[in-house]
């Protein structure tokens, strides 16, 4: 039956049975350490649960509290983000943990306090007073976007929908449990309310929403279409020295992967460059990666060299102080390719 609208208790209810477990989730109504919540936040961005349990897994166990984390070495923190991509969120992490110990080790629990944090957006903050502080705050991600178009039948395109599908989350934001209604939402656009094939039929908010209702639910959010990515090129050189040394680079801390060690190589835009020593490079193969808003395909150039070789750029690391598992996706599939090439 359909009685026009969805109810944020009807939701809660179906969390109380179907809410996932999650390393970073706590019972409802149980004491959910700021510390937790924000790391989790922070990896979710633009990533997947699925992708980062695990990390989140290795961080608690390494640094199970804001102290020692604020405490590690900036290396030893970008090597366990090492393929979670979008690497200034490392570096955020870190200022933002450090941030939080000046101030005497407590998360600030209001919106104002945590967005002036380093790397602390909308929603982050949002998710991080509601989730660890129980506060009515609006979170709205993709998730949230997608269930609210679809329960209200907002057919406006995104991005123009935003101010729109944000008044929408705010109006059934509820005062009671707003953490968990926070985390059933997400749990609801993760599960059953899916981007491509809704499971309309065991949905808890089905009665009341208007998509569903019209058989449209499927195609929405209505999208503005995206420009295609542009395809941009390089070249990267793997150099080993016969002592199994590897020739590594830390990048430029701005700009993409900005601050992550990895192997010299050209600037992205086509251009060619001067090898970072002098000698016989043999090309491999060629790496494609994807970044936000663009393709980008590395030629890979691999070279090898005796002991008292100088580099013009980078330095030899020992091979025991060497590990591919510490490079960003990209530089480890560069590094796959001249190891298999
Ligand atoms: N995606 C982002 N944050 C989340 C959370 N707290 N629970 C489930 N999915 C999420």
């Amino acid at each position: 039956m359909r009685d026009g609208g969805v109810k944020a208790a009807d939701l809660l209810a179906w969390y109380d049975v179907h809410a996932r477990v999650l390393p970073w989730r706590v019972r409802s109504g149980a004491w959910a350490d700021p510390y937790r919540v924000w790391l989790s936040e922070v990896m979710l961005q633009q990533t997947t649960v699925a992708a980062v349990t695990g990390y989140f897994e290795r961080f608690v166990r390494r640094w199970p509290r804001v102290e020692d984390l604020a405490a590690a070495e900036d290396d030893a923190v970008m090597a366990e983000w090492a393929g979670l991509g979008y690497y200034a969120r490392a570096r955020n992490l870190l200022a933002c943990a450090r941030a939080v110990v000046g101030v005497g080790g407590v998360f600030p629990s209001d919106l104002s306090g945590l967005r002036a944090l380093p790397g602390i957006g909308p929603y982050t903050a949002a998710a991080i007073a509601a989730i660890a502080f129980d506060r009515p705050a609006v979170v709205v991600d993709g998730n949230v976007e997608r269930v609210m178009a679809r329960v209200f039948g907002i057919e406006v395109p995104l991005p123009m929908a935003k101010p729109v599908l944000v008044a929408a989350a705010a109006g059934l934001t509820p005062a009671l449990r707003p953490g968990d209604y926070a985390q059933a939402v997400m749990d609801l656009g993760a599960t059953i309310c899916t981007p491509r094939r809704p499971a309309c039929g065991i949905c808890p908010w089905s009665g009341g929403c208007v998509a569903g209702g019209k058989g449209i639910a499927a195609e929405l959010p209505r999208k503005i279409p995206k420009a295609a990515k542009p395809t941009r090129q390089g070249t990267i050189w793997v150099g080993r020295r016969v002592d199994g040394a590897v020739l590594v680079e830390r990048r430029a801390a701005k700009g993409l992967l900005g601050g992550t060690s990895g192997f010299p190589g050209t600037g992205w835009d086509g251009s060619e460059g001067d090898a970072p020593v002098v000698g016989d490079w043999r090309e491999v193969g060629v790496v494609r990666h994807t970044f936000t808003h663009f393709h980008l395909e590395l030629r890979v150039l691999v070279g090898n060299f005796g002991l008292d070789t100088a580099a013009l750029r980078g330095e030899f690391l020992g091979a025991n102080a060497f590990s591919p598992g510490d490079l960003p996706t990209l530089m480890r599939k560069a590094y796959e390719a001249a190891v298999g090439g």
